[in-house]
């Protein structure tokens, strides 16, 4: 942003022949919509439209257009993000990505990457985060995954809890109508404690009440299950002669919550099966007589993250142990690379560029997928995704970007 207002209209690029990539105006609105409902496969309604429109500024969009035909569009909004240290940090969410299947492969997903990280850059944030569709497409912008999540399946039927599991009490069940407030409450302490959380705007949570049913994937509307400290969000599936609960959203505080909280969901009997999504540290397995009922079905990852710039962003976030490195950053897209100081003390770091020889040689996109502590630097390692000069300086550096909670994603986007 120059000057303090949106002057990007003044810059329509044409990276690719015929196509401009320009800043969205209101007469685009239908365009974006079809566009969007296109890439993705569902309908919006007009509410649904109105809160997205409260998530991102429609004015903020980009797109690419053919003549009048709107044929790109990318949207993005800041978000506050917590980063490990229980620090936060200001990220700009990236969303609504789609080129029409007419256009494909000609370089608009690109050119409109180009333009919107050209802002992100300007506006001095120094991270960008978004949801991936798919894997193989947003390394070559820099980006690495940076949550990871664990789709899992239990049959209640066999659960039993280790008579050290604790037994607070304090559930109650409660109509969701009835407590979104408490419900918003305990969402915003979680998110100030889990890396990879943000501040949840009211649109968002306008989509999570209003439940639409064309995204309950055949089940219930959402039953609640509260605490002081936590809530369970879930719906049941009616398949054949089985039920399974299948749980949308459980955030918990504290361990007591956590272990409150299923102890009132194995508590549902005529239930088969109950299926979450963990982070990797879950302690649900460990609660249970048998560990392994909690079965893995999927592994995939939550977020990804990119550093817009490696100073500001590894200084914004606290770190477990002290640390001396001289890291090698290179960045396939733009020119956030280079050679860096790295020093923390007692959990706090500084981070300058150096002509000092590097110790460690990575991607921007290794640097981002450990930014929030979910990925080890030996597992880059040993794909050759990053070169340690010894085995002392990568442990120090696994040591030191570890964080004490798993990183979550609080809201998808
Ligand atoms: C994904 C999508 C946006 C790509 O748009 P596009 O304009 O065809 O992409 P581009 O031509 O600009 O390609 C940019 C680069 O990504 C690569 N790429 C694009 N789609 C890819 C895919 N599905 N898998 C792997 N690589 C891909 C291209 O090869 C190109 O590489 P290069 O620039 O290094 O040579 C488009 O296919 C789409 O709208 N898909 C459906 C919705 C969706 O998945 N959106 C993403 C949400 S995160």
């Amino acid at each position: 942003m120059r000057g303090g207002v949106h002057s990007w209209d003044d810059l329509p690029m044409t990276l690719v022949p015929g196509i401009t990539v320009r800043s969205a105006t209101e007469a685009d609105a239908a365009g974006i919509r079809l566009l969007v409902e296109t890439s993705f496969g569902t309908r919006s309604d007009e509410a649904w439209l109105e809160r997205a429109a409260q998530l991102f500024a429609p004015l903020d969009s980009i797109v690419a257009v053919d003549g009048d035909r709107v044929v790109g569009h990318v949207r993005s909004r800041e978000m506050i993000l917590t980063v490990p240290g229980e620090r936060t940090v200001s990220a700009r969410g990236i969303a609504g990505v789609g080129v029409a299947p007419t256009h494909r492969r000609r370089g608009i997903l690109r050119a409109m990457y180009i333009e919107q990280h050209r802002r992100t850059e300007a506006q001095g944030l120094p991270l960008t985060i978004f949801t991936a569709s798919e894997g193989g497409i947003y390394g070559r912008f820099g980006y690495g995954p940076a949550v990871r999540q664990n789709a899992v399946t239990i049959d209640r039927r066999f659960a039993e809890f280790l008579p050290t599991t604790p037994n607070p009490g304090g559930v109650e069940l409660v109509a969701l109508a009835d407590v979104t407030e408490r419900v918003r409450e305990i969402y915003d302490r979680w998110r100030r404690l889990t890396p990879g959380a943000q501040v949840r705007p009211d649109a968002s949570w306008g989509n999570l009440f209003a439940d639409p049913e064309r995204f309950r994937g055949g089940g219930s509307d959402l039953f609640t299950l509260l605490h002081p400290d936590g809530y369970a969000l879930y719906r049941y599936h009616h398949e054949a002669r089985e039920m399974t609960v299948e749980v949308a959203e459980m955030r918990s505080v504290t361990a007591d919550a956590h272990a409150a909280l299923w102890r009132a969901l194995f508590g549902l009997d005529l239930v088969t099966r109950i299926t979450a999504e963990l982070s990797d540290n879950d302690p649900l397995p460990y609660l249970l007589t048998n560990p392994r009922l909690v079965r893995t079905t999927a592994r995939y990852d939550g977020l990804w993250l990119r550093l817009m710039d490696v100073p500001a962003a590894l200084t914004a976030r606290d770190y477990r142990t002290d640390l001396d490195v001289v890291l090698s950053v290179t960045d396939p897209f733009r020119e956030a690379g280079g050679v860096f100081a790295l020093t923390v003390r007692d959990g706090r770091a500084e981070c300058a560029p150096t002509d000092r020889a590097a110790d460690i040689e990575l991607g921007i996109d290794v640097l981002g997928s450990m930014y929030l502590g979910a990925y080890p630097a030996r597992v880059f390692a040993a794909a050759n995704r990053l070169q340690a000069k010894d085995s002392g300086k990568l442990r120090a550096l696994e040591e030191a970007f570890g964080a004490d909670r798993d990183a979550v994603l609080g809201w998808f986007f």
